[in-house]
């Protein structure tokens, strides 16, 4: 079966997705979080990172995996920090479908929908009518996810959206530089200021929170070490119907020694073994007419370094 429904010790659904190859992951259905990623050729190593302090009982976003940031991406003054889809008890599963090409393992996939329709909650924090379709797609190698924004109201509606995905660093942060954002304009939230990247890669030396707006849609996760491995993340948005992409934005996030501290749900060395590289639409906020979908996709995959 390519898709098992069980319930956490704390009583949270749990889809379990797996892939004829052997690849795996695990949907929390508190927020739709994608906390794990197997691929084929790595049984027993999660891409993904989920901290070992986090709360996964749905009273708290999950730290970790690949929360959803929708419809704000951190503090507003009307909802949750980073908006309620992370926490949202309302997520459903849709469908689920296998596309089978003998002969070719790497291009079958095993794909799940999740929804979250607008509800009493929601509107409590934003007064509009939508349609939040999630796709996890699985192939041997690659973990494929996808939010469909559908405006179901009669105006335009205007909202961030971002795939807030940590990664496990095989090694020390020391150890990782992030390559692909060399020129691009970013917002320093610790600073404070705009800066642009000036490196072909960017290292880690201290708490780093960096909106890169525009961003380029292949990133790489470099590990100077003997894992000759990367993680590779592409990104893609566009609005359904248009033949233009638009534009869109990553985020860099290590808390560091200081903040990791004052986190109560992530531990304190943590940050040694973690990053996140976060897709999404949040330097500007997305408007979407009535009856149109916005698609924000992100697809992460292991690849050996050049
Ligand atoms: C990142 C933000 O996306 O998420 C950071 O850029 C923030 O500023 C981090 O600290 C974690 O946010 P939260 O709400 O999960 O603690």
């Amino acid at each position: 079966m390519p898709l098992r429904i069980t319930k956490s010790p704390e009583g949270v659904e749990i889809v379990q997705v797996s892939h004829p190859s052997g690849s795996r992951t695990e949907i929390n259905m508190y927020g739709c979080t994608v906390t794990s990623f197997y691929p084929a050729s790595s049984p027993d190593r999660d891409v993904l990172f989920v901290s070992e302090k986090a709360v996964v009982d749905g009273t708290k976003a999950i730290r970790g995996g690949i929360p959803l940031v929708f419809p704000v991406f951190g503090a507003s003054p009307d909802m949750p920090n980073h908006g309620f889809a992370r926490i949202s008890n309302e997520w459903k599963v849709d469908s689920v479908n296998q596309h089978k090409q003998p002969d070719e393992v790497e291009s079958d996939l095993t794909e799940v929908w999740f929804v979250l329709e607008s509800n009493e909650e929601t509107r409590k924090y934003w007064p509009h009518e939508f349609t939040i379709k999630y796709q996890v797609q699985l192939r041997a190698e690659s973990l494929q996810t996808a939010l469909h924004v559908v405006n179901c109201d009669d105006h335009v509606i205007e909202f961030q959206a971002l795939l807030h995905s940590y990664f496990r660093l095989p090694s020390d942060i020391s150890n990782v530089r992030v390559e692909g954002l060399k020129g691009v304009s970013y917002f320093d939230k610790v600073a404070g200021s705009n800066a642009t990247e000036e490196g072909d890669e960017l290292a880690v030396t201290g708490e780093t929170d960096r909106v890169f707006a525009n961003a380029p849609d292949r990133i790489h996760i470099n590990f100077q070490d003997e894992n000759k491995r990367r993680i590779v993340v592409e990104k893609w948005a566009q609005v359904e119907g248009e033949t233009q992409e638009r534009n869109s934005d990553v985020v860099v996030w290590n808390p560091w020694i200081e903040k990791a501290k004052g986190m109560g749900d992530f531990g304190d060395d943590e940050y040694h073994h973690m990053i996140c590289v976060e897709p999404g639409r949040v330097s500007a906020k997305e408007k979407l007419q009535p009856g149109k979908m916005y698609i924000l996709k992100q697809t992460i995959s292991i690849e050996a370094a050049q």
